[in-house]
């Protein structure tokens, strides 16, 4: 249930101060009734027509982003580009499930499905996020063994991850949760700057076939995957 100005805007992309306009000026037909109270309530069962089309009701999104190096996790900042400007939708009320740093790239997942955003950024879903990592310096002999122990921060200790050596320089790192600038700060552990980031899996999702800067929405099967993390 939500208010028609908010329901307007929200559905059609219209500001919020234009669909109050439109709905006082009597264009919004509520169940078959002009409705010229912008505050009147309605629901996803509710048919409304505006200017004589009809208007869908909200439905949930879930977007696939492949986040270049240079965009921000954030909802509005004056300054910066903003990753949500990236999605082609008239939706305002997306969010991205986590974040990545300004200088990250790679998979993030822009949903809103308030519920599952909510379930899979909490602390109690381990949801397997896999980066490609490349270091400033040599990686150590140990690096496996001490990565994939649990490591002691001051907020937090880590499950425990896996690791995958790819090169002097390079490796996979899988985490399971999603604490601030959490890889850098493992990395930094065992010595290594990290030069260069990208989410490469966000559990069963993935970035295959995806350019930097590319965005899709998840097929059927892709959500219901992601609802049984
Ligand atoms: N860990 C980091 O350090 N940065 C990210 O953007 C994501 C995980």
């Amino acid at each position: 249930m939500m208010r028609l100005d908010k329901y307007l805007s929200e559905n059609t992309g219209m500001s919020r101060e234009n669909s109050r306009k439109t709905i006082r000026n009597g264009k919004v037909v509520l169940n078959g009734e002009i409705i010229k109270d912008p505050g009147r309530h309605v629901n996803d069962t509710d048919i409304v027509i505006c200017d004589g089309k009809t208007i869908a009701a909200s439905s949930l999104e879930y977007w696939i982003l492949y986040k270049p190096a240079g965009y921000l996790t954030a909802r509005s900042d004056p300054e910066k580009s903003l990753v949500m400007s990236l999605i082609p939708s008239v939706k305002k009320d997306l969010s991205p499930v986590g974040r990545l740093d300004e200088d990250t790239e790679g998979l993030l997942l822009i949903t809103n499905d308030g519920m599952l955003n909510h379930k899979l950024a909490g602390p109690k879903f381990h949801v397997p996020k896999k980066y490609y990592v490349e270091c400033g310096q040599p990686l150590p002999d140990d690096a496996g063994e001490l990565l994939e122990a649990p490591m002691n921060f001051k907020d937090f200790t880590t499950a425990g991850a896996v690791y995958e050596k790819l090169s002097d320089t390079s490796c996979f790192l899988t985490i399971t949760e999603g604490k601030y600038h959490q890889v850098k700060r493992m990395m930094a552990k065992i010595g290594c700057e990290v030069t260069y980031l990208r989410r490469e899996t966000f559990g069963s999702l993935t970035l295959s076939g995806m350019e930097p800067g590319e965005c899709r929405l998840l097929t059927e099967e892709e959500i219901r995957e992601l609802k049984k993390e």
